[in-house]
């Protein structure tokens, strides 16, 4: 999300005349955007403006602005811990940031305010030839793969979270919006679709989005999206186990260009703790969902994210996080450390785990993890799997698997591009990687 959200800003400052540097140095705009889901990613913010303020000490003319959601959750106190800040950013503002810099002539801005009707604006990509020619300095700069936002903000209010805080209530897209960019963007020569939001399997259902056409939910989206013609694969990202539909499964094995891929984050093996995280799904619901999607998609690759360590959370309930990742076997996952985030339920909660527990939790736990993740990539040695590439070099071709996996090959004889599709088998399976050689000629679409 935050990859599209910096996207948008830098397209809509490349419509405005500005243009984009690869070197801090020679920046006269520094826009951070920032991501305030775990404590981790806030340190970092700070630790990059203290770099920025000796760069700006010699350039006072420098503009810095922070943009996301602790711009949003901070506001005016960003500000008072760090006065070289210029700009601060909140999350329903970023489609606005050119205009925000103009005032920033007068002087500094605040943009913070969360609107409960708010409509998330029409930002079609066309535009982005420009962009397309100057490159983004981020992984979607890949003009076969994009991501398009359907959806904004949650309503589930999970006890540890702060997105509900800092992205304000659930808000999803007009479905013709949604369609006319995807077109958009497939006739430009899109061929991968990653559909984004905090909670996709929620789209449409709550905030019924005015002017919608058709009273359309998450499948219908799906099936929608679908149907453009050109398009070669369609993803989606994240989910939520409590709104996963029977008929948002059975997409799994209906739609063909729907990637068997699946992020379904689980946070934890013990319903206890699902419990006093307000999950509101249990591990059994959670098997149940697994299964039916390995019947209906045999190949589907499952990944999870964990919080290891959330209050409360004693010796048992975590080994029954460790049976929960032993019995679904995860092609991969995230996992975290719990850490308290401002303003969230959680935060109160008296019972917190030491952060040495928490340490040694969380590396038995990755331990495994990378076990298995080993054990699915040898299982896919011999196998043969279709690729988008993705990274072209004199002698050697990257490129990703319909299940989102990297593939090395260690040749390039037949001058392929970025973009292209090709065959390969897998010849190896590495802890975090994949090997293969070319089975046919490239076929380009
Ligand atoms: N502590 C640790 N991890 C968290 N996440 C969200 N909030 C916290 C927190 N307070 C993790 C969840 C979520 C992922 C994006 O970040 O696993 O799915
Ligand atoms: Fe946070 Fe829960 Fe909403 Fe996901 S579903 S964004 S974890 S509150």
């Amino acid at each position: 999300m935050n990859v599209r959200e910096s996207e948008i800003m830098a397209q809509a400052l490349s419509q405005h005349g500005s243009v984009q540097t690869m070197n801090m140095q020679d920046a006269d705009i520094i826009i951070l955007n920032t991501c305030s889901i775990r404590a981790k990613a806030e340190h970092k913010l700070m630790s990059m403006l203290g770099s920025l303020r000796k760069i700006k000490k010699n350039k006072p003319s420098l503009k810095i602005c922070v943009a996301g959601c602790v711009a949003q959750q901070e506001g005016e106190r960003l500000v008072e811990k760090m006065p070289h800040v210029d700009l601060v950013v909140g999350t329903q503002n970023i489609y606005n940031i050119d205009t925000l810099l103009d005032h920033l002539k007068k002087s500094r801005v605040i943009a913070t305010d969360l609107i409960n009707d708010y409509t998330i604006p029409q930002f079609i990509p066309t535009l982005s030839k420009k962009i397309l020619k100057n490159g983004l300095p981020s992984p979607a700069n890949q003009q076969f793969s994009r991501f398009v936002t359907i959806m904004q903000g949650c309503n589930n209010y999970c006890s540890y979270c702060v997105v509900p805080y800092t992205r304000g209530r659930e808000i999803s897209r007009k479905y013709n919006d949604i369609l006319d960019e995807v077109k958009v963007l497939v006739h430009s020569g899109v061929k991968e679709i990653t559909l984004l939001g905090q909670n996709v399997n929620s789209y449409g259902q709550t905030n019924k989005v005015k002017d919608h056409g058709p009273q359309a939910n998450f499948s219908d989206l799906l099936h929608g999206t679908s149907q453009v013609k050109g398009l070669k694969r369609l993803r989606f990202t994240t989910s939520n186990p409590k709104d996963l539909t029977d008929d948002l499964i059975e997409c799994f094995r209906d739609i063909d260009i729907l990637c068997p891929q699946f992020h379904l984050p689980v946070q934890s093996g013990s319903n206890q703790i699902l419990k006093k995280m307000n999950r509101n799904y249990t591990i059994e619901t959670y098997l149940e969902q697994i299964e039916t999607l390995r019947e209906y998609r045999p190949d589907i690759c499952i990944t999870t994210d964990m919080i290891i360590g959330f209050p409360g959370e004693t010796d048992e309930d975590f080994e029954q996080t460790m049976d929960l990742l032993n019995t679904v076997k995860f092609h991969g996952s995230f996992s975290f450390k719990y850490s308290d985030r401002p303003g969230t339920k959680s935060a109160q909660f008296a019972d917190k785990i030491e952060e040495d527990i928490k340490s040694k939790r969380l590396q038995r736990f990755q331990k495994r993890q990378d076990e298995i993740s080993l054990e699915w990539n040898q299982h896919f040695v011999g196998q043969k799997k279709e690729l988008i590439i993705t990274a072209v070099t004199q002698d050697s071709l990257s490129g990703r698997t319909i299940t989102n996996h990297i593939v090395h090959i260690f040749k390039n004889e037949h001058q392929i591009k970025i973009g292209d599709f090709c065959t390969v088998r897998i010849i190896y399976g590495g802890p975090h990687s994949l090997k293969g050689e070319l089975v046919e000629q490239p076929i380009v679409l």
